[in-house]
């Protein structure tokens, strides 16, 4: 037993380590941001396009200030004008006397236009100021698009596509595959009566690594349950290390007296701890009854900063192959095939708590919900750490976990299988005056 113990909680650990020091995510394994530019008319000199970035990635998200796309032309085209988004500079275009372009760069730089700035003509999901929700949780805004019409080709010239594709989203991290032709894109039109295909289509798929953004963590995880006195916290220096010393100011210490006018002037903007990551996320197993049992999970943003607009959380369980209920915020179960469980993703509740807000002086910002989570009695035990969580992101990045032999351990003796008694309930009552301090 007890060696299966170690060997259970070894390989979620070796997990945990895997995929974070992998680009390659085993939870999203088809996720990539593809960029397409479908051909959709010729003109004088060149021709319209329409260009499309089209969001795969299952939790991953643009935020903002949102996407920037750039690509070098091969025949010194320059774009005539831009529907939808604008190129960032304009470039040299003094050789044109009648028509001023809208820019001459041999490698052009576009950006989406502000919500709000929909010029006419322009395509549907055009002008979200370059914000891109991820596929499983808002398909029908994870794309947008721009027309461009392409001109200065030469008559005896080919038609060549543009290359070396760059994507922020907004940061690094990007890495596009070379363009290439692929069948003309089908639209279905009349109702869905009629198929109109397009004159020719490029691709290039872009795919994410946080070791390429060169990120050090962002968020952590720690545990409490109602059946032992221990809170497990985040590692120490998970995402980097309090100074030790402590006149230096690179955080700010959440009960100063000086911390307004620290924190004009500091360009650090942490909440002091001793992991000092800005996201720390909570697991608290809270009660066990005969059929179900119930979690609290808390997300709590320790930067004075930033807000989190429509963050997502990504929870790698065994227990969420059985039904479950959040109160609180939004969720979809995401089946990832190679992954033998179940992996829930949540995101806020519209009106409600899409936003995460930024800490200030008198406290942390936060979300939680509590959730309700079906027994399967097969698999169901407190046992071994199987009631916490294998994996946790927060907006595709890997949130740190403490290791396992750290994790809340069951007292001996007691049934895991059964409610408990009234110590219990005395447990409860101090672990929730604790986790008001945590
Ligand atoms: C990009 O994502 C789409 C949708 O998941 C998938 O069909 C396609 O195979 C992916 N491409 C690559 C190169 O992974
Ligand atoms: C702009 O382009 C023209 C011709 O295409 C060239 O003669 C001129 O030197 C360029 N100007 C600059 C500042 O590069
Ligand atoms: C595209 O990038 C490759 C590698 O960096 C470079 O060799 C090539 O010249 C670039 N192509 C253009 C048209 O700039
Ligand atoms: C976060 O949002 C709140 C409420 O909308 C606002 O008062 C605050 O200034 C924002 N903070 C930052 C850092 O943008
Ligand atoms: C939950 O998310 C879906 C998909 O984004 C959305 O259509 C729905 O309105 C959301 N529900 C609430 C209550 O926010």
């Amino acid at each position: 037993m007890k060696s299966r113990w170690c060997f259970s909680m070894i390989s979620v650990f070796l997990f945990t380590i895997f995929s974070f020091t992998d680009c390659y995510d085993p939870l999203d394994p088809n996720g990539n941001v593809t960029v397409t530019f479908d051909i959709i008319q010729w003109t004088p000199d060149g021709y319209m396009a329409r260009v499309t970035i089209q969001n795969y990635y299952q939790y991953r998200h643009v935020d903002d200030p949102g996407w920037k796309l750039g690509f070098t032309w091969v025949n010194n085209e320059i774009i005539w004008s831009i529907s939808g988004a604008i190129a960032t500079h304009r470039g040299n275009c003094s050789q044109f006397k009648d028509e001023v372009p809208h820019c001459c760069m041999p490698t052009a730089e576009i950006v989406d236009l502000m919500a709000g700035a929909q010029p006419p003509n322009s395509p549907e999901n055009c002008c979200r100021g370059g914000v891109i929700a991820a596929w499983a949780i808002n398909p029908q805004q994870s794309s947008s698009s721009f027309d461009m019409v392409v001109g200065n080709l030469q008559v005896n010239s080919m038609l060549q596509m543009p290359v070396n594709l760059t994507l922020q989203a907004p940061g690094p991290g990007y890495t596009c595959s070379p363009t290439e032709e692929f069948p003309p894109t089908v639209a279905l039109v009349v109702g869905g009566r009629r198929q109109e295909e397009v004159f020719k289509t490029w691709k290039s798929r872009c795919t994410y690594s946080s070791y390429l953004a060169n990120k050090t963590p962002v968020c952590c995880v720690s545990l409490s349950t109602f059946y032992s006195p221990q809170i497990t916290t985040c590692p120490q220096c998970s995402c980097g290390c309090r100074p030790a010393d402590k006149t230096t100011s690179s955080c700010i210490s959440g009960f100063s007296n000086s911390l307004e006018t620290d924190f004009v002037e500091s360009s650090n903007t942490l909440r002091c701890t001793d992991h000092m990551c800005p996201l720390r996320v909570h697991w608290h197993i809270k009660t066990n009854y005969m059929d179900h049992w119930r979690v609290k999970l808390t997300v709590t943003n320790l930067n004075y900063n930033k807000n989190y607009t429509n963050w997502n959380l990504l929870v790698h369980h065994p227990g969420f192959s059985t039904s479950a209920t959040t109160y609180s915020f939004n969720s979809t179960l995401l089946h990832t095939s190679g992954i033998p469980d179940d992996v829930a993703l949540f995101w806020g509740l519209d009106y409600y708590n899409t936003n995460l807000l930024n800490a200030d002086k008198d406290q942390v910002g936060s979300v939680s919900t509590e959730i309700l989570l079906a027994k399967d009695h097969k698999t169901f035990t407190l046992h071994n750490g199987w009631a916490l969580p294998r994996t946790v992101y927060f907006a595709g990045e890997n949130c740190v976990m403490p290791s396992p032999d750290t994790f809340p351990m069951l007292p001996s003796g007691i049934s895991t299988h059964r409610p408990f008694g009234g110590l219990i309930i005395i447990l409860m009552i101090y672990l929730n005056f604790k986790l008001l301090e945590l």
